[in-house]
């Protein structure tokens, strides 16, 4: 994976200390990558409270990190429901990096559940406009960007097993996952055409600050203490654990290299073969 020195990646909620855009964006940047950190930054409404999101501080904080180890890193606050925020972000990401060749689609809402039946309207469009919206948002700038360049590119969406499989509770966040599958499967015919190769990723659970909630929230539904619910979790697992960060961020440093160069429209399943379908 030589061949990743020198790009400009992009990877969105990237902020979040212990998330798995950070561990992309680190292991990216150790490969050789320009990176650029990006996050919405401050909590806004009551979807976005401080305790789901990543912020600016964090942003920088995981900047330092990355140039500690001798990589190269920016900070750039974007919301991605924003098309403003995105545009503004792919220009300065080429602007202080010459150009753009991979993005990331990682920023995602998975804390809002609620039964369908009660499920309410405005906490669907807060989950549809980050997962699927901002996937949309940011694929499409990145794309216009690696058209202009010429030289071909790589999307990657941070999908979900829920992109595969139903969940309770969690009508919009299954909906938004096989969205992005979908827009997946589209943009690679769309864009093959320019080199730009359009993947999605499909982790299980990983305990990172969002899989902390979700175990909080099974739990408590089923009525399990938090670790009896993780076990079960683990027991059920082919490979008896559960996913982590830099799982993910290996499948993706694979997807974005040129080891992956015939591999475009899929949607890889990283799961320890809990999902295979
Ligand atoms: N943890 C898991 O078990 C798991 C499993 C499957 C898929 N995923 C997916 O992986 C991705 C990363 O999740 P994570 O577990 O690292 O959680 P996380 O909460 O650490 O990361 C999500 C990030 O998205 C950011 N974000 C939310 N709204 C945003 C907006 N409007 N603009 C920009 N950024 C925004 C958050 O601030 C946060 O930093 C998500 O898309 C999630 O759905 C996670």
């Amino acid at each position: 994976m030589r061949n990743l020195k020198g790009k400009t990646a992009i990877i969105t909620g990237s902020g979040r200390k212990g998330g798995i855009g950070e561990a992309i964006a680190k292991m990216l940047a150790k490969r050789g990558c320009n990176v650029v950190i990006t996050d919405i930054g401050k909590a806004t409404g009551k979807n976005f409270g401080k305790s789901h999101i990543g912020s600016t501080s964090e942003m920088q904080s995981i900047v330092r990190a990355i140039k500690k180890d001798k990589g190269n890193a920016i900070a750039v606050p974007c919301d991605v429901r924003k098309s403003k925020d995105v545009q503004a972000l792919v220009k300065k990401a080429v602007k202080k990096f010459g150009k753009l060749d991979i993005i990331v689609n990682n920023a995602g809402v998975g804390y809002i559940m609620e039964p369908f039946e009660e499920f309410k309207e405005a906490s669907w469009d807060a989950v549809l406009d980050v997962n699927l919206k901002g996937a949309f948002l940011c694929s499409q700038a990145a794309a216009q960007q690696m058209i202009k360049q010429g030289k071909g590119g790589n999307i990657v969406n941070i999908a979900s097993q829920a992109a595969k499989s139903g969940f309770p509770f969690a009508a919009a966040y299954t909906a938004s996952k096989h969205g992005m599958v979908g827009l997946t499967r589209s943009n690679a015919i769309e864009l093959g055409e320019h080199k730009i190769r359009v993947n999605a990723v499909c982790p299980n659970h990983i305990t990172t600050g969002l899989g902390h909630w979700q175990n909080k929230f099974f739990s408590d539904k089923l009525g399990l203490e938090y670790d009896d619910y993780l076990q079960g979790i683990k027991d059920r697992n082919p490979l008896k654990r559960t996913g982590m960060v830099e799982d993910i961020a290996k499948a993706v440093c694979f997807l974005v290299s040129d080891e992956a160069s015939y591999i475009t429209g899929e949607a890889m399943n990283v799961s320890g073969g809990e999902e295979y379908h």
